[in-house]
């Protein structure tokens, strides 16, 4: 049995970026998951899902979803990235969307990622000055985190990457 695997999809390049951070300090395999085959992925022992979070859902979830049968007596973990900052709420609310079912018990954790509308696909890019607009009539008072970061984001290019985010992950790992 071989020892881990990182699986990662990533539109933009933050997610990864914290999938290579991971196989560097691992030295787990590592494989975008659009072209993960459950047959070779049943050969770890470990399986973690780093995914980006996209209108609330995180990318690359339906791959754990669809094989979760074939998938149970691995270790799994998944590491989701925002541009929100964390908030404990809004982290459990992004659990319970993701995580139905037997899904739920699988440990997730968070890095906060990045964000450049100029780098965007015209169809996300859209989408988020959509939102803006739509946000910028509310009392700012009543935004979730990641409405508020969307909002101060606005027509900048903001990093927020940092190794330090992948501590409790590798620390979950460790045990
Ligand atoms: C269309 C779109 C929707 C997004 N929705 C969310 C969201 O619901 N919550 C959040 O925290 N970040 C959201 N983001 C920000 C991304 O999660 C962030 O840019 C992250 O770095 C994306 O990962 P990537 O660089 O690997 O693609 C969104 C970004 C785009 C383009």
């Amino acid at each position: 049995m071989k020892k881990g695997i990182i699986l990662y999809q990533s539109k933009y390049g933050a997610t990864k970026k914290y999938a290579d951070w991971l196989k560097e300090i691992t030295a787990f395999d590592l494989v975008p998951t659009p072209k993960a085959r459950l047959y070779d992925i049943k050969q770890f022992q470990t399986i973690v899902l780093c995914g980006g979070i996209y209108a609330s859902g995180i990318a690359g979830i339906t791959f754990l979803k669809k094989h979760f049968n074939d998938l149970n007596d691995k270790r799994i973990a998944v590491f989701c990235v925002g541009a929100s900052p964390y908030d404990e709420k809004a982290f459990r609310e992004l659990k319970t969307h993701n995580f139905k079912n037997n899904l739920s018990k699988i440990p997730l954790f968070y890095g906060r990622g990045a964000w450049d509308e100029s780098r965007m696909t015209l169809k996300d890019r859209t989408l988020c000055k959509l939102l803006q607009k739509a946000l910028a009539k509310r009392d700012p008072a009543t935004y979730e985190p990641w409405m508020t970061a969307c909002m101060s984001a606005s027509g900048q290019v903001c990093d927020w990457t940092d190794r330090e985010y992948l501590i409790p992950l590798l620390n979950y790992l460790k045990e």
